[in-house]
């Protein structure tokens, strides 16, 4: 706990883990690290950080670098920071990135995401970039962390205390802030203009308000988990946003309820994996993204035809055959961009009921430590 936080937000709250009290903590956690950040209907990160304005224009190519879920919050941002500021983006694993010697300038901009800020590959990657004279930006939850501590400059997200090994609400707030960044960045390098700009920043602030909604799904879910008590294998599927997502879903999945899950990228199913897609195998379908939905489906059908038991989960209004799929459960329909702002929560539920269902150790998984600070 740093000075900041009360010991009472260090407790349950009533809730029967502190991974539940978590994901129902980041309507909250959400509207605490965005709002200070908004500015005239912009995002704008002067007031609350101390980042100028001028510093998101000096920037040609950047390196978004972490470990774990907080890497796949990168993995989005990649996705946002070059649809939307045309910018080109590198996202590595920071264990990855500190040994394949990349190629870092002083135009280069190197994005750390940590909740802890204490992950030594992560600050270890931060040091690096440094050496090489690029400038980091770090992303951090907890003030005062080494990673904190040592960047150029820092965004603090608002989650308040993450107790449960398994990250959420950090990794939400996470991937709210790659919006602001990515939203900012686009703005500053005329990739959009003001208009386009306020309306991505009411889109992602709309997304925020929609979260509380899809908690709803709770119960739905916690029923229909009741299939995964003896599961030994599961994969997700998805494509875009939706892959990245899936990324997220399955290391969830995996590190609290010991299912050996993978994500894999819908088109690369037939490159070997669907080998393994026999009769009964579960799959998850994340199928969120409108402008991939006819490739998603195709993959759907794939593995339904090979007997496939399909968890579809998409977006309230799109078209899916029903025979597809066993069940389907439907987000609120956002534009395709803010859909990971309301995926994620389902992911997060089915992981944890699935655990709690399994007897596991939801808040304190086998092996795991809440920060790696060793590599
Ligand atoms: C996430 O559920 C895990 N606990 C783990 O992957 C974590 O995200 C990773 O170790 C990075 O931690 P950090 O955000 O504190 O750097």
């Amino acid at each position: 706990l740093t000075a900041e936080w009360s010991v009472e937000q260090a407790q349950k709250g009533g809730y029967d883990h502190f991974m539940l009290k978590e994901i129902y903590e980041q309507p909250r956690a959400l509207a605490d690290t965005v709002h200070p950040r908004i500015s005239d209907g912009l995002p704008s990160f002067e007031a609350q950080d101390d980042i100028p304005e001028g510093f998101w224009r000096q920037f040609d190519t950047i390196s978004i670098v972490a470990c774990g879920t907080a890497m796949h919050a990168g993995m989005i941002g990649k996705n946002l920071i070059e649809r939307l500021a045309r910018i080109p983006v590198e996202c590595d694993i920071a264990s990855e990135f500190r040994y394949r010697d990349p190629i870092l300038g002083k135009h280069s901009l190197v994005l750390l995401i940590s909740q802890s800020g204490e992950t030594a590959d992560t600050l270890a990657a931060l040091r690096l970039a440094r050496e090489r004279g690029a400038t980091t930006l770090a992303v951090v939850n907890v003030t005062g962390s080494s990673i904190a501590r040592e960047a150029d400059y820092v965004i603090r997200t608002f989650a308040g205390p993450e107790i449960a090994v398994a990250s959420t609400k950090a990794y939400s707030v996470q991937l709210s802030v790659m919006y602001l960044i990515a939203i900012r960045l686009a703005l500053a390098n005329r990739a959009v203009d003001d208009a386009r700009a306020r309306e991505l920043t009411s889109g992602l602030l709309g997304a925020i308000e929609t979260t509380k909604d899809v908690l709803g799904l709770n119960v739905e879910i916690k029923e229909y988990i009741k299939r995964y008590e003896s599961l030994r294998d599961l994969f997700f599927l998805g494509r875009g946003l939706d892959y990245a997502l899936s990324m997220e879903g399955s290391l969830k999945l995996k590190e609290i309820s010991y299912i050996h899950c993978e994500a894999y990228a819908a088109g690369e199913l037939k490159h070997g994996t669907i080998s393994l897609v026999t009769e009964g195998v579960p799959v998850v379908a994340v199928a969120t993204q409108e402008t991939l939905l006819p490739k998603m489906v195709s993959n759907i059908k794939e593995v339904h035809s090979r007997g496939a038991d399909v968890l579809l989960v998409c977006k309230q209004g799109l078209e899916v055959d029903p025979e597809i799929y066993s069940k389907r459960l439907d987000l609120p329909a956002l534009d395709d961009l803010f859909m990971p702002v309301v995926g994620v929560i389902v992911l997060q539920l089915l992981a944890y009921h699935t655990a709690v269902l399994r007897g596991c150790d939801v808040d304190k998984p086998r092996n795991l430590a809440k920060s790696v600070t060793v590599e």
